[in-house]
């Protein structure tokens, strides 16, 4: 199982034009698909690429995704703003939502078994098809990967193009470096249904928290007891009033991330929605392994080694 959905359904933003003509659109050089050879050189004629938007509207996009955009012969889009929509129609003229398969009482499953149709569909009439979703479409995403599979196996090139997702944004944004204690992800429905152990001398990234819980996979928000039972789970390792943090990447670049700081018990009565992730910082210091270090010290002493500074600051901050 992996996270289950692709996109929030569309809102309506209205904004000046000059924001969504932001980015570059000379971006071939080094492409292959702008020069056409990856798409060209599988047996079958059809194709299909996966592109990520990057989080923020004009600003993430890289050159290859957005040339890849240009030269296709149509390209499927996955957004959760309508704001985003118009500025990818106005890099290619064939724009088709996969938003529309999404419905309120829908099982999820059913909308991105649809979405993966409607592209395959494409690919096998010969079209050099892409797919593009807003941040990475490999992150917590499940038609783009489903999509690549199954064009694979069908004998047709398929190959996905990396974008900034909500986690490049939440490490830039917090300050947080994975590096520094580790960093595990889980989808917050996943982590309920599923017995994980949770290691909290790291950081906790919860996708899709304002899903928790739902496994109808038709609604798109879950009630205070839903949450209450996340809640009552990650108390089994955090404090309840262990500091949290709710994360919104800004998606126009005129708007704020939001990054609310709560106590874990809080979260309960706050705000969630389809794109907050809840991140949750290590409530434990880091442990030494002393078997391990005697395993280390033996090999070091044998191979003449010196034991430098230890790497890693052993306390949260
Ligand atoms: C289906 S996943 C898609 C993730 C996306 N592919 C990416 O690269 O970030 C949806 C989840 O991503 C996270 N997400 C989406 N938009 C976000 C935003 N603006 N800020 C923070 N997290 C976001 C939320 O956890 C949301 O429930």
């Amino acid at each position: 199982m992996g996270c289950s959905d692709i996109a929030a359904p569309a809102r309506s933003i209205a904004i000046g034009a000059a924001l969504i003509s932001e980015g570059s659109t000379d971006a071939r050089a080094g492409n292959p698909a702008a020069s056409g050879s990856a798409l060209h050189s599988s047996k079958l004629r059809g194709s299909l690429v996966c592109v990520g938007l990057g989080m923020t509207l004009g600003a993430h996009i890289t050159p290859r995704s957005r040339s890849t955009i240009e030269q296709a012969d149509v390209v499927f889009l996955a957004v959760s703003d309508a704001l985003v929509e118009v500025w990818v129609r106005q890099m290619h003229r064939d724009v088709r939502s996969l938003q529309a398969y999404y419905g309120e009482g829908k099982s999820r499953h059913l909308s991105y078994r649809q979405m993966v149709d409607a592209m395959l569909d494409e690919v096998r009439a010969g079209k050099r098809v892409c797919g593009a979703f807003y941040g990475h479409p490999g992150v917590f995403a499940l038609a783009p990967h489903q999509a690549i599979a199954q064009a694979r196996d069908e004998g047709f090139e398929a190959t996905m193009e990396p974008g900034i997702s909500a986690e490049d944004c939440l490490y830039a944004d917090l300050g947080i470096d994975p590096g520094r204690f580790g960093c595990q992800h889980f989808e917050a429905s996943q982590l309920m249904f599923y017995q994980r152990r949770l290691d909290p001398s790291a950081y906790l990234v919860l996708w899709q928290v304002g899903l928790a819980g739902d496994r109808s996979h038709q609604r798109f928000a879950s009630g205070p007891a839903y949450l209450q039972l996340l809640v009552d789970l990650l108390a089994e390792d955090y404090p309840l009033d262990h500091p949290v943090v709710i994360y919104e990447a800004a998606t126009l670049a005129i708007s704020q991330p939001r990054i609310e700081r709560l106590a874990l018990k809080d979260l309960v009565h706050t705000a969630l929605h389809m794109q907050s992730t809840l991140i949750v910082p290590p409530c434990q210091p880091l442990r030494h392994n002393p078997r391990m270090h005697e395993q280390l010290d033996a090999l070091d002493r044998m191979s003449g080694v010196a034991r430098g500074h230890p790497h890693h600051k052993e306390n949260p901050a």
